[in-house]
């Protein structure tokens, strides 16, 4: 009978961090990613300590009811924890802890991706080139919206959203604009225009990145009423959460043409994306790799590990958010 605490881990993780936890632990692993329901993690959950999961899993007040008692701590496998219901997790005794700061430059590479996808018309252009349908050129031929030096708005600067603004900064010489909870620090700031709200601020923005967590209180924060406050033309790009998107009011002001385009990551009730949204070419659209370099997987795998040691040691866990 090891000492070892046991976990099980809910979804295929890479081989360095699979490697570390069948060292350090009695790990479940599940081998061939198939995606469990509520009832397997509660079975498979079952005389162990702890659990990694991802945002592909939904721990709400039922799953967290249905748990093992053995189960004190939740790592989960992402920065994001709106598919954790953290009150739920308290009131049921088990810690919750995720991966915050590993992935802030692979999520905003991949917002620059988009944005620069939907202002050039990279897809347009790709399938265009893949299916041998481009035969001809004119001066008139695939014209995109130029992005250098241009306004970005940035809604919600935190660790993600402040090194899409350095990049955007330092790589296009952008000017930036941001609405945040609070106003950040002169150094945080980096010569950044703050908005005390997100309508005041979006007049401004040729560009429009969204890096702000899922909560009650942006669920639809882009609604129809704030689109229409964008200048005509401008491009929205979402690196966050599909929920913080009024999806029929996207596709509306694409359609319309009040927005010229989108570059999209995250979609509402992902990996199914609205047909609506899929079928219009103003779009460029990306599977949810925000997060998704060698790198930065690894990173993520070891920081949750390096909070299941520490839980285990007795000590506070590096990054706990409930
Ligand atoms: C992850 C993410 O890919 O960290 C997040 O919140 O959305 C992505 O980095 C995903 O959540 C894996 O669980």
């Amino acid at each position: 009978m090891s000492d070892k605490p046991t976990i099980l881990v809910t979804r295929k993780l890479p081989q360095n961090v699979e490697d570390r936890l069948a060292r350090d632990f009695e790990a479940r692993f599940n081998v061939d990613d198939t995606l469990y329901t509520q009832e397997q993690i509660v079975e498979l959950a079952e005389g162990c300590d702890g659990i990694v999961a991802c945002h592909s899993e939904h721990f709400d007040r039922a799953q967290f009811e249905w748990l093992p008692k053995s189960v004190k701590i939740l790592a989960a496998f992402s920065v994001g924890i709106d598919w954790i219901d953290l009150d739920a997790a308290k009131d049921n005794g088990v810690v919750v802890t995720n991966t915050p700061d590993v992935l802030n430059d692979a999520t905003a590479e991949v917002a620059i991706l988009c944005m620069l996808g939907a202002a050039r018309r990279a897809s347009e252009g790709e399938r265009m080139v893949r299916a041998a349908e481009w035969t001809w050129w004119s001066p008139s031929f695939m014209v995109g919206t130029q992005v250098t030096g241009k306004t970005l708005g940035i809604v919600g600067m935190g660790r993600v959203g402040r090194i899409v603004a350095k990049r955007a900064k330092y790589g296009f010489d952008m000017n930036i604009r941001y609405s945040n909870r609070s106003r950040l620090s002169p150094e945080l700031e980096d010569g950044a225009t703050f908005h005390e709200t997100v309508e005041d601020m979006l007049r401004h923005c040729d560009f429009l990145s969204l890096n702000c967590p899922a909560t009650p209180d942006t669920i639809d924060l882009m609604n129809a009423e704030r689109l229409a406050l964008l200048p005509d033309g401008a491009i929205l790009v979402n690196t966050s959460r599909g929920a913080v998107v009024d999806e029929d009011a996207l596709i509306g002001a694409l359609n319309s043409g009040k927005l010229a385009a989108a570059g999209l990551d995250v979609y509402k009730g992902e990996p199914g994306v609205n047909p609506k949204i899929a079928e219009l070419a103003n779009t460029f659209l990306m599977p949810h790799i925000g997060s998704s370099t060698f790198e930065t997987r690894d990173a993520m795998g070891f920081l949750a590990l390096d909070n299941l040691d520490a839980f285990f040691l007795g000590k506070e866990p590096p990054t706990r958010v409930a």
